[in-house]
Order: C-alpha cells, then structure tokens, then sequence
C-alpha cells in the first residue's frame, strides 16, 4: 500500500517534495518529472527555486498531467500557461522540454498517442506529483476510468467544474473537456507522490488509500503501484483509520530510503 506522510502544513509537504526532487536531480540531471496542476503542487513549486538554485537544470523534463480542452494555450487558466508560470519560468527551465497534452480542437484525436509516446521516448516519468479532486480524480480521470487508461479525452464531471470554477469567472467558463494521462500511464511512473491538503479532501484521500481498489475511485488506483507516497495536512489525513500507525512508521523510517 501507499506510504502515508502526515505533516503539519502544505508548507512542509512542499519543502519534503522538493527535497525529494532534489535528491533526483542531483543524482540525474536528466529527470523527467511528471506535474501536476490546480492548487495542491503549488508548496512544492514554490519550495523548488531556492533548493534547486546552483544545480544544472538544462536537462531536466516535465510532463504535465492534463490540459483542458478548446481553450486557448494564451488563457491564463490553460494548464500550458500555468505550468510555464509555476513551474518553467520560476526555475529556468527550457519550455521545450517541460510538456503539456495539446487541447487544440485541430488534431485532437491522436493528441493522447502523441502524448504517450513523448512520455516513453523520455525514458518514462520518475516521480509523478499528483492532486486528488473531491471526487476522488487524479489526473483528470473521474469515477469510472479504466485502471488501463492512456492520455486520451474525458468529460469532466460537473463537480470538478464547480471545484475548478475559481479559476474563471464562472462554472460556464470551465471547459466541459480535458484531455489526461490515463490511470494506466500514471502507474507506469516510477514514483507516485499524492498530495492532499484541508477536510474538503479528507474522504478522497481516506478513499483512495484504504478504501477498495475500484474505478469508481480512481485515487485507489495508487494502492497498485510499488511505490506510491501520500502526502497530507492533519485535516486531510482526519478520515485515514490507520493514521496512527503511519505516523508510527513514518517516524522509524530508515534514513536511507528516502520519501
Ligand atoms: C491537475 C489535476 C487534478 C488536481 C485535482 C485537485 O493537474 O490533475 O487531479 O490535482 O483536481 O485540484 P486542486 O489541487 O486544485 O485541489
């Protein structure tokens, strides 16, 4: 099962991340990491710059998770740009080498072979960040994916266009559809690391990491990957059974496994 990681704040989620990140960049300047979008990875990203600082970041790749679709690249909201401002621009990075699905209406159907194929011609993703949306989605993959899932093009449920609606102006502005990593590319990284902040996610993340392995909950499809961690704030973590014994565990972590 998923490593649970219990700590006081997003603030110390982000700066354990990023400490993680830096272990493999040092260890490999050519890694790919995989980026998530939306509120959650915001602490890691922010956390990065500093402790990344003096380390040789030119061959370093991303692959974003999803995209919306129909919506221009230039929107402020379109993942493209939020990637280039979050994560390309704040750590130097060379945009051509940090990938985002295309949501361009033209060519939208082979976008997801496309996009499998950069992410295998990259060596695959190392360490994958993920949110989890209150349905349970990680990715965009909302209830009833297929655990074999590639990137393709989902309908987004209406909860996650209510959730997402701060970003727009209104829920109408949210686009009906995205286009994601599958559930199945998403188990192909070598790392998982979800993170998950506040009550309002409390029962995904209890859900995903103790409840049944089932597409009606796609966040459980972590339960199936060698080496998934969970990462979460006190309020997030208020709903896990076991949280004692991850905390007990956690504070006997060998030293040398790393997150
Ligand atoms: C974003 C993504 C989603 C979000 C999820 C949580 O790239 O893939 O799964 O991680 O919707 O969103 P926030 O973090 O805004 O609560």
């Amino acid at each position: 099962m998923a490593e649970v990681v219990i700590v006081p704040d997003a603030a110390s989620a982000g700066r354990l991340v990023a400490d993680e990140i830096v272990r493999l960049v040092r260890a490999n300047p050519a890694t790919v990491l995989g980026l998530a979008t939306g509120s959650t990875p915001l602490p890691v990203y922010e956390a990065l710059p500093a402790r990344l600082a003096g380390l040789d970041v030119s061959r370093l790749r991303g692959f974003a998770l999803d995209e919306y679709v129909g919506l221009d690249v230039s929107h402020p909201e379109s993942y493209r740009s939020v990637i280039d401002r979050e994560v390309v621009e704040p750590l130097g990075l060379d945009p051509a080498r940090v990938r985002v699905p295309s949501g361009a209406l033209d060519g939208i159907e082979h976008a997801g072979d496309d996009y499998e194929e950069a992410i295998l011609a990259a060596g695959g993703i190392d360490l994958q960040i993920l949110g989890i949306g209150t349905d349970g989605h990680i990715g965009f993959n909302e209830p009833g994916s297929s655990f074999a899932s590639l990137t393709r093009v989902k309908t987004l449920t209406q909860q996650t266009r209510e959730d997402n609606a701060r970003f727009f102006d209104s829920v109408d502005d949210v686009p009906m559809h995205c286009i994601t990593q599958g559930l199945g590319t998403i188990l192909r990284a070598r790392h998982l690391v979800l993170l998950a902040f506040g009550e309002g996610k409390a029962e995904a993340v209890a859900g995903a990491v103790e409840g049944p392995v089932t597409a009606s909950l796609p966040g459980s499809a972590i339960q199936l990957h060698p080496h998934a961690t969970v990462v979460v704030d006190e309020a997030a973590a208020s709903r896990l059974r076991f949280a004692d014994y991850y905390r007990h565990s956690y504070a006997h972590k060998p030293a040398w496994q790393g997150l």
